[in-house]
């Protein structure tokens, strides 16, 4: 018999190491999140992803799965909360949806939608930093950028060029270039980099091709982010 936690009243088993993400993703059930991906080192920063086991508040993507937890998900505290934490992402960066060429693919406006995000609620803090067009194939817009580290993670596990790095503390804490210039002309990237494709958001982008999946046909403007299955690497342009 395999052990099993139960999420919102549903028996899932798991296997030794998984965390509860994990577990859940296996089973086809849909925890918000950012910062964490299949495949990828637990993070544990944007803190969509809490849950609560057994009465206390924990972040599913780095709390391993233990047999007879009471996991709760789904709850009206919790989706106010990480409704929440999405309008304060949405405030403190420029993501404007209707013309970001990201928007259809972005996980961002994606989690905002199934958290039913209708306004930002806080004041917009409209940061100015900068952007590095520098590169001829790759954008990166630093007013769109989550803080996840999934570039970081993904240009040092996957790409092996070590790319990306934050720097800085709090408000002026931002995503460097690993080049003497500091600039992504100078740098590794590649536009076929999975840095670049795992980005959330429109942070990082490939410029060479846009908008070749038209707005209204692209991953998310199909099938509601939580109801696709997360743990299952995606083949599209831009995956979650
Ligand atoms: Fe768990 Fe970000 S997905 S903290």
């Amino acid at each position: 018999m395999p052990q099993t936690i139960n999420i919102d009243k549903q028996n899932i088993p798991f296997s030794e190491g998984q965390s509860i993400i994990e577990a859940a993703e296996q089973a086809g059930v849909y925890i918000p999140h950012l910062c964490h991906k299949a495949g990828y080192k637990a993070h544990g920063s944007c803190r969509l992803c809490t849950v609560t086991v057994n009465g206390r508040w924990v972040s599913a993507c780095t709390e391993p799965a233990e047999a007879h937890q009471q996991v709760e998900n789904n709850t009206r505290e919790l989706q106010s909360q990480r409704r929440a934490i999405v309008q304060l992402l949405f405030a403190e960066g420029n993501h404007h949806c209707p013309f970001c060429e990201k928007s259809g693919n972005c996980q961002l406006q994606a989690v905002a939608y199934s958290l039913d995000m209708h306004d930002t609620h806080f004041a917009h803090q409209l940061p100015q930093r900068s952007l590095d067009a520098s590169h001829p194939d790759v954008l990166l817009d630093r007013d769109r950028c989550i803080q996840c580290e999934l570039c970081v993670r993904a240009s040092q596990e996957y790409d092996k060029k070590n790319v990306f790095a934050l720097s800085g503390r709090g408000p002026s804490t931002q995503l460097i270039i690993n080049s003497e210039s500091g600039k992504l002309k100078d740098s590794q990237i590649n536009k076929n980099d999975e840095a670049i494709k795992v980005c959330p958001t429109g942070a990082l982008m490939n410029r060479s091709k846009p908008f070749s999946i038209p707005i209204g046909q692209r991953q998310f403007d199909k099938i509601p982010i939580d109801q696709q299955n997360t743990c299952v690497p995606d083949t599209t342009e831009a995956s979650t």
